[in-house]
């Protein structure tokens, strides 16, 4: 085991994500058996006692990859020296909402840690926000830490990508494993645009071996759009245990490289790429390796996917319009 801990910040860390998701970092699930990790834990005063309560499960867990624990309110000294950043604390939205519904209650959070990760965070940090609205925080995240490249800042669409693998699974009849390329376009929202005309099922186009577009625009693209919606009016709570496992693969996949022949989905900063206006955090196909990202370039986009991609960075670029006269962004 190498000696040094990765530094690995979850703020939010005594809600329902936190709940699962630390135990699967300090299991080895994020980094690996070889590598310690130290978590480094962000929570709201009121918070803290049941995250001491957290943090007494952690200790008798006897994780042999947990080097350490820090736990505080003070995102400047929560930061200090981080490697990774995992911005889960924020509202949930509750039945009936919409996911920008949060964005006044939610995005001031983001300014907050987005300085103070500019300011004590290590130099070769990345950031994932699982937190929603999780693209547009990104975006106030990102442009509260001039001083942090942009390409360190992402928002989890893996929920939604692993969501519609699990869908085009069961039409195809197959198990996920046979699946690649899945792309999400956009935003987390229910304007998010998952992508099958490039996915493959056992090698083929996954569209031509699905043969369906009534299935697709009827049951595919709904479903996965509103699962969040459908798991907050069954379950009472919005989806935990499924978004710690995908904030996981996220940023695993960013740290450790994508599979050769197959790329993952990530909201990430836009260079213009197929047209998705500059600067703001929309989801691609991306590849990874040794934790810089790529958009997989040169994809036809058919005039179906077009309108999709279009309505889902509208959205965003109204989010961040309205973020912008929140004062939240320059
Ligand atoms: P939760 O209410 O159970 O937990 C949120 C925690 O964040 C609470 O413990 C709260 O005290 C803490 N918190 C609030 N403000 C904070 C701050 N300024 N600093 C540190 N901690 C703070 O909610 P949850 O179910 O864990 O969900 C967390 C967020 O993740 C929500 O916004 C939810 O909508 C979002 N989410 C996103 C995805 C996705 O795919 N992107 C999936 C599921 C949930
Ligand atoms: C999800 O997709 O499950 C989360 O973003 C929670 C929500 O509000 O839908």
């Amino acid at each position: 085991m190498s000696t040094t801990p990765v530094k690995v910040a979850v703020t939010g860390a005594a809600g329902n994500i936190g709940y699962s998701l630390l135990f699967r970092i300090a299991s080895g699930a994020l980094l690996g058996p070889d590598t310690p990790v130290e978590l480094r834990l962000l929570e709201i005063t009121p918070a803290l006692k049941a995250l001491e309560g957290v943090v007494m499960e952690l200790d008798d867990s006897a994780f042999p990859t947990l080097a350490g624990i820090e736990i505080g309110d003070d995102p400047n000294k929560v930061f200090d020296g981080v490697n990774v950043a995992l911005l889960v604390g924020a509202r949930p939205r509750t039945k009936g909402m919409e996911r920008g519904d949060l964005l006044e209650a939610n995005g001031a959070i983001f300014t907050v840690q987005g300085k103070a990760l500019n300011d004590h965070a290590a130099d070769d940090v990345r950031i994932t926000v699982t937190g929603n609205p999780a693209n547009t925080n990104a975006l106030i995240a990102k442009s509260n830490a001039p001083d942090i490249p942009a390409e360190r800042f992402s928002a989890l669409t893996r929920l939604d990508h692993n969501r519609a693998l699990a869908q085009l699974a069961k039409k195809a009849g197959v198990h996920v494993t046979d699946l690649k390329k899945m792309t999400i376009w956009g935003n987390h929202s229910a304007t998010q645009y998952p992508d099958i005309f490039h996915a493959e099922v056992a090698g083929k186009n996954a569209a031509e071996v699905v043969n369906d577009q009534a299935w697709l625009e009827s049951d595919f693209l709904p479903t996965v759009q509103k699962r969040g919606a459908a798991i907050i009016e069954a379950r009472g709570a919005s989806s935990a245990a499924s978004a710690a496992a995908a904030t996981i693969d996220h940023t695993r996949d960013w740290l450790k490289g994508t599979a050769e022949g197959d790329w993952t989905s990530m909201a990430v900063v836009s260079d213009g790429s197929y047209d998705v206006p500059e600067g703001l955090i929309s989801s691609f196909p991306v590849t990874t390796k040794d934790g810089n990202w790529e958009i997989v370039q040169g994809l036809d986009i058919n005039e179906f996917s077009r309108a999709k991609i279009d309505a889902s960075t509208a959205e965003l670029g109204e989010e961040r319009d309205a973020v912008k006269d929140l004062g939240l962004i320059g």
